[in-house]
């Protein structure tokens, strides 16, 4: 079993060989937003959005094949020739035989190095590409040394060919947009600007430029141009084979303009000659801009070698300061996969979930789930504007308790539905819940409750039902009331909608309905009958949680009661017989919708925060009887677990069978029910029982997200096309299992969630078996290779777990407690376990002493120390340093141990 070697204390890692593994790529970021990837050979793209692709856009099926991609070519004086990338027909056939090249990558955040050595000729090669964290340009940093005898004399070409246009373009026009381009070749390489960009809706002029400019360490410049691709490559040719290298063309001078071809940053430097042992270094930039000028500054900024090997030190600095969490265990290999999985936020936020080979879907934006969810990380790693989103993310919501799933640039812009096809999410109203309750807890600010924000208005009504005939674009996408005001609702109100709608909406088995999907997006053929079990346990959870953060406002308010929108009052106040029929709650719920269709009175009443509180725990509790009621399957002696839902004929979708692989199980209701509280202790153990039955695979990344159907499921969702083993069909899917894992600790359950996130790290760091750097996948598939990297909400949630449920190290209502969940494997061979974070804008690091290496469950907070001051023990299982200490303490280096005993 190969792992993943780590090379230093920020993630930074070396793979040998890595072009002999396939589907590898690699992330290249700026915080301005280029987002390029590369892969082993430095194919791989770049791209300021869906209209602005630098390079062509690929496909993960695409990395075996594509070589139309950045290359660096050497020309011997006796007519050998090499690629620094690797990719040229002779280095490709020869990869399976290493000892004639070695090549070994070493990488880290947003940086990606390649080094290679070749016999023949005798030079030692590097290439480091990056992109700088503040600009939009890539920069390929280039070494070549002379490592034989004899002098040797080289021509170095840089090859990048220039896409230059939209991601649509691909497949829309490929050849007509070439007919766009116009080429230059400058001193300092080739810009492309095309004409226009070409959509048939609106044809537009285009104003980005695209560029790939060189220059050498002793200050040489791009000498011959070869600025198409028909002349590079030469007729018949190739790009790993290009005639313009092979067969030393003349190329075109500096100052040739060229129309309507495809464009390559193709250019030749003076030939060198190198010493034994000498070096030279070159340097390729990449980029786009609308704007001239600003490329003119990035040239400047990064002129030269020395320049450049600064903006490099500068953006690993950036980055390892971004992560700014760092664990401490038993396992120093766990510990780096955890800076991979702090940083992959990051990546989500720039990315959003498009833009890296697997992702070759949507145009760059996030889901809402992914938008609320994205939160939680930002809320650990980076708080300070977090509340400020959480308010405008709160303007997506609608009056009817569904939300904008189309979100614009910039926060709090969302945009309306302009299509007849109106899906909502069931899950959605759940994660804002989850998002506001980690920021209370984490800042204190219990306030943001009562903060007034604007609910969205498009034409969609009655929860997509209906379309708002009366509503038009011009009238702006924020809620009217009556009298032709902008409505604005306390946050408090907002979350009630969401919440209480939802309760009203429900299926023939009083079950909360699927609508278009929940979490799971490939659950999209149940609209009519489908109900999801799974969520409707999430919401019970929510209602609870919802109540708790209620009892919290009254008391640090020091007020009772609160001012509601007078509509929502039909949705209060009922008792469990109304709750048990299903008809009277949809008729409550259809005059809810038809009161707020187009617009509100905007009255307000008033209500106590008690009766509101209790309200909503009556309704959880009416929740948990009936689903533990109705949804439980028993299995074998000792087992069992959820129903998760309810297919489009009705019927539940999981059952247990006396017949090898007839057993339906799914992962989603489970975790659910762990989490919402609705699955007893007893129930839990159960479930564990059952899903390490059904549903755990030690060597594919642990439970995998249900059991195989051998169905097609025509009446539950595409989910069940895919193959088994794949995605939302069966995966090892990361996300679900590390809720799962959340969920198991937070009801106790330690060892049971570190199984769960233990064996998604050690398939990860398994190279042999992920074929994936370090970080988390979005899924393990049926042969354990880790798919979808980088872009997946179970960084975020990972992080989430390891933070506040693992180390204990959380917020409860502003202050900090620690209540630690570590097994006795977690801490090292002294017995220490710590986790460096910060919190309340102060630097800590929480060590836990557990010197007699107890397990879970057998030890106790003997003392604890902050700064060497003793800290009152309230608990035998946490520790509280309130916030007025806080607030008082230094901003860095604050030290807090623990002793378990
Ligand atoms: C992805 C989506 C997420 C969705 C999930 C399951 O998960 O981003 O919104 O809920 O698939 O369909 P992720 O990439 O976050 O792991």
């Amino acid at each position: 079993m190969k792992h993943t070697q780590f090379t230093d204390n920020n993630g930074s890692f070396s793979v040998e060989h890595p072009e002999n593994t396939s589907y590898l790529y690699f992330p290249l970021a700026s915080e301005k937003g280029l987002k390029s990837c590369v892969t082993p050979i430095l194919g791989g793209d770049s791209k300021l959005d869906q209209e602005t692709f630098l390079l062509e856009p690929v496909s993960s099926e695409n990395l075996h094949s594509n070589r139309a991609t950045r290359n660096f070519w050497l020309k011997s004086d006796d007519g050998r020739i090499t690629s620094i990338t690797g990719a040229s027909d002779e280095q490709e056939s020869r990869k399976f035989t290493p000892d004639q090249e070695k090549c070994i990558l070493h990488a880290g955040f947003m940086w990606h190095c390649l080094e290679r050595t070749s016999s023949a000729p005798a030079l030692k090669l590097r290439i480091v590409s990056f992109v700088p964290w503040n600009n939009n340009v890539e920069i390929m940093h280039i070494a070549i040394q002379n490592q034989s005898e004899k002098v040797q004399n080289l021509t170095p070409y840089a090859a990048i060919p220039i896409y230059g246009r939209s991601a649509d373009n691909l497949r829309d026009h490929r050849n007509v947009t070439s007919m766009l381009h116009r080429v230059e070749t400058e001193a300092n390489g080739i810009t492309v600007c095309p004409t226009m960009s070409f959509d048939e809706r609106g044809h537009r002029k285009n104003h980005t430029v695209y560029y790939v400019y060189g220059f050498s360490s002793l200050g040489q410049k791009p000498e011959r141009f070869y600025p198409t691709v028909e002349k590079f490559i030469g007729e018949g040719g190739s790009y790993t084979h290009p005639r313009a290298v092979y067969e030393s063309f003349n190329g075109v001078p500096c100052g040739t303009s060229v129309a309507g071809k495809e464009a390559i940053g193709a250019f030749a430097f003076p030939e060198i000659s190198l010493d034994p042992g000498q070096g030279i270094q070159y340097a390729i930039l990449l980029g786009a801009d609308t704007d001239r000028d600003e490329i003119r500054k990035i040239y400047e900024e990064y002129s030269s070698v020395e320049k450049i090997q600064a903006a490099l030190d500068e953006t690993i600095r950036y980055w390892a300061e971004k992560v700014n969490v760092t664990f401490h265990t038993g396992n120093p290999d766990q510990d780096m996969f955890m800076k991979w999985v702090c940083f992959q936020p990051y990546l989500r936020r720039i990315y959003g979930c498009s833009f890296l080979p697997h992702h070759d879907y949507g145009r760059g934006g996030r889901g809402w789930r992914d938008l609320w969810q994205d939160c939680l990380s930002l809320l650990l790693m980076d708080p300070q504007n977090v509340g400020k989103m959480i308010e405008n993310n709160y303007g997506g919501v609608r009056i009817d308790g569904t939300n904008a799933t189309i979100i614009g640039n910039g926060e709090g812009n969302f945009i309306a539905d302009r299509n007849n096809i109106t899906r909502v999410w069931m899950d959605h109203a759940l994660w804002p819940l989850i998002t506001t309750q980690l920021y209370i807890d984490q800042t204190g600010d219990i306030d943001i409750l009562n903060r007034k924000v604007p609910y969205f208005k498009d034409a969609q009504t009655e929860r997509g039902r209906l379309r708002d005939q009366l509503w038009s674009s011009e009238q702006g996408n924020k809620q009217m009331t009556q009298a032709d005001v902008i409505y604005k609702g306390s946050i408090l109100e907002h979350l009630l909608i969401q919440q209480l709608s939802a309760f009203y909406e429900i299926g023939e088995h009083n079950i909360y309905r699927l609508r278009d999907a929940d979490w799971n997006d490939a659950l999209d053929m149940a609209p009519d009958r489908g109900e999801s079990v799974a969520f409707t346990c999430a919401y019970a959870g929510n209602l609870r949680n919802l109540a708790r953060m209620i009892r919290l406002l009254e008391a640090y308010s020091g007020q009772s009661e609160t001012e509601l929108l007078y509509e929502i009052q039909i949705l209060l106040g009922h008792d469990r017989a109304l709750y048990d029929s299903i008809s009277r709650k949809s008729e409550i719920l259809h005059k809810y919708v038809k009161s707020c269709r187009h617009t509100i009175s905007g009255q307000r009443f008033l209500i106590s925060y008690a009766s509101l509180a209790s309200d909503l725990e009556l309704k959880a509790e009416w929740l948990t009887e009936h689903i533990r009621n109705q949804e439980w399957i028993c299995g074998q002696e000792n087992e069992g677990w959820f129903n998760s839902y309810y297919d489009n004929h009705g019927q539940a979708v999981e059952r247990y069978s006396k017949k090898p692989g007839d057993v339906r199980m799914m992962l989603t209701g489970q975790v659910f029910a762990i989490m919402g509280q609705v699955a007893s202790p007893q129930q839990i153990r159960q479930i564990v029982t059952g899903a390490d039955r059904y549903l755990y695979r030690k060597d594919i990344g642990g439970y995998r997200l249900n059991t195989d159907f051998q169905e097609l499921k025509f009446d539950m969702g595409r989910m069940f096309g895919f193959a088994y083993g794949e995605k939302e069909n069966g995966a090892v899917f990361s996300h679900m299992t590390v809720m799962f894992a959340y969920a198991l600790y937070q009801r106790g359950f330690a060892r049971e969630g570190w199984k769960a996130l233990r064996t998604l790290a050690d398939t990860a760091l398994d190279f042999d078996t992920s074929h994936i750097y370090p970080g988390i996948p979005e899924y393990f598939r049926s042969d354990g290779r880790g798919m979808y990297h980088y872009l997946t909400g179970a960084a975020s949630w990972f992080m989430l777990t390891m933070i506040t449920q693992v180390f204990g190290v959380r917020g409860e209502a502003g202050n900090l407690l620690m209540e630690p969940k570590l097994t006795a494997e977690q801490f090292d061979e002294t017995g220490t376990a710590s986790v460096q974070l910060t919190f309340a804008g102060k630097e800590f690091t929480v060590t836990y002493i557990n010197s007699e290496h107890k397990e879970y469950g057998n030890y106790i907070t003997g003392s604890a120390t902050c700064n060497q001051a003793y800290l009152k023990i309230d608990s035998p299982n946490y520790t509280v340093l309130s916030r007025e200490t806080i607030i008082a303490l230094p901003s860095r280096n604050n030290h807090i141990v623990i002793h378990l005993v």
